[in-house]
């Protein structure tokens, strides 16, 4: 087990404990755990353990109702100003129930069991929480950590294989924007990761929760460093919420077309943005989208944090080495579309 401690957040995020050992980690509180259905469904003797509340699933159901929902039933339970929230689940189940505790009572002490791959490297770290409102995505939240984060592989067994793919995706970023090594590790292994070698996955885990750490730990408020983290995010929102991709499989695509815009305004050499699209392919992710330009487009002007006339888009100087390039929304609307008329003659 590893384990790293995240400065000024009073936050230690535990890669490769076993969530079996959680009560070596509760404080002597009275402890409500919020999941979701399929975590219910595969670990109903752990939950039941614990009173517990069970969310639905998926993206819908990120909203004010389950914040409303969870409350009301945390007050049947008799929950106080003293009690503990454990969220077990993927980042949605940490998301809310990181933003219930934060406002219950005037907030809350809260961990998490985090059970899918993006959520182990990613949600996991940062104290980011939130809900949707509306189709504006984590439009209400506040930055608040957890005590502790359990990232245990053993159950990324239960997770869909898509999923799993889509933490690859996140993964993968975190190599690109930071970590050559990481990257050659991941070109290196791939078949040994995408079969969940339990020590290999550990020391993944641990590679790319570092990486996010060390830039959380620089940027907390993401203020300038922490928005190399949303490299291929911009355009991989837009493809996320008009297709059926999950996040890791839309940012896959992002990360393919910043990459491709990397080489005109960054200097990334041709072979490197080759090379990110193999590994990316390596990993079974798609790297190409058939959403329009168009739609891509007024997707950004309307993102909520897009309402100026120019973006700090992420581009990448070479693999491991990102920059944060502003750049007029006009301009980038107009190389988009270049980009997804390319990459028809690309693939
Ligand atoms: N706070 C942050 O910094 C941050 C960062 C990235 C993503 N997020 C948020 O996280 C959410 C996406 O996270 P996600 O990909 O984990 O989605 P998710 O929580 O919806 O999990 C994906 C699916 O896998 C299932 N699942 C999770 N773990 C499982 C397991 N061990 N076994 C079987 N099924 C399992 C879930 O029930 C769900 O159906 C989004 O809402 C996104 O906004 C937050
Ligand atoms: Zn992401």
């Amino acid at each position: 087990m590893k384990s790293i401690r995240i400065k000024n957040q009073n936050s230690t995020i535990l890669i490769g404990e076993s969530y079996k050992n959680i009560s070596n980690y509760l404080p002597e509180k009275k402890c409500f755990l919020i999941c979701d259905e399929n975590i219910y469904r595969n670990y109903t003797q752990f939950v039941e353990q614990f009173d517990y509340i069970v969310m639905g699933c998926g993206e819908s159901i990120k909203t004010w109702s389950s914040v409303e929902m969870i409350i009301e039933k945390l007050l049947d339970f008799g929950a106080d100003r003293n009690s503990f929230l454990l969220g077990m689940g993927g980042g949605l189940v940490s998301d809310v129930t990181g933003f219930v505790a934060s406002i219950f009572m005037r907030g809350l002490d809260f961990g998490f069991i985090s059970t899918s791959l993006l959520s182990q490297v990613d949600a996991s770290v940062g104290g980011k929480n939130g809900v949707n409102f509306g189709k504006l995505k984590n439009m209400i939240g506040v930055f608040n950590p957890p005590q502790f984060v359990i990232c245990d592989p053993i159950l990324l067994k239960t997770l869909p294989k898509r999923e799993i793919r889509s933490g690859f995706g996140e993964i993968i970023k975190h190599a690109f924007i930071k970590d050559e090594n990481l990257f050659l590790f991941l070109k290196k292994n791939k078949e040994n990761l995408l079969n969940l070698n339990a020590n290999l996955m550990e020391d993944l885990i641990y590679r790319a929760v570092s990486i996010k750490t060390n830039v959380v730990e620089n940027d907390p408020l993401e203020k300038g460093e922490r928005k190399k983290l949303n490299f291929g995010h911009t355009i991989g929102h837009a493809i996320e919420n008009n297709s059926d991709l999950t996040h890791g499989e839309a940012v896959s695509v992002g990360m393919v077309l910043a990459s491709k815009l990397s080489e005109s305004e960054t200097n990334l050499s041709h072979s490197d943005s080759k090379e990110i699209k193999n590994l990316l392919e390596d990993f079974e992710l798609p790297v190409a989208t058939n959403v329009s330009s168009d739609i891509i487009n007024e997707y950004l002007v309307k993102d909520k944090k897009k309402n100026r006339s120019s973006i700090d888009f992420i581009l990448l100087n070479k693999i491991g080495e990102a920059s944060i390039q502003p750049m007029a929304i006009d301009t980038l609307k107009s190389k988009i579309i270049s980009l997804i008329e390319n990459q028809k003659t690309n693939c």
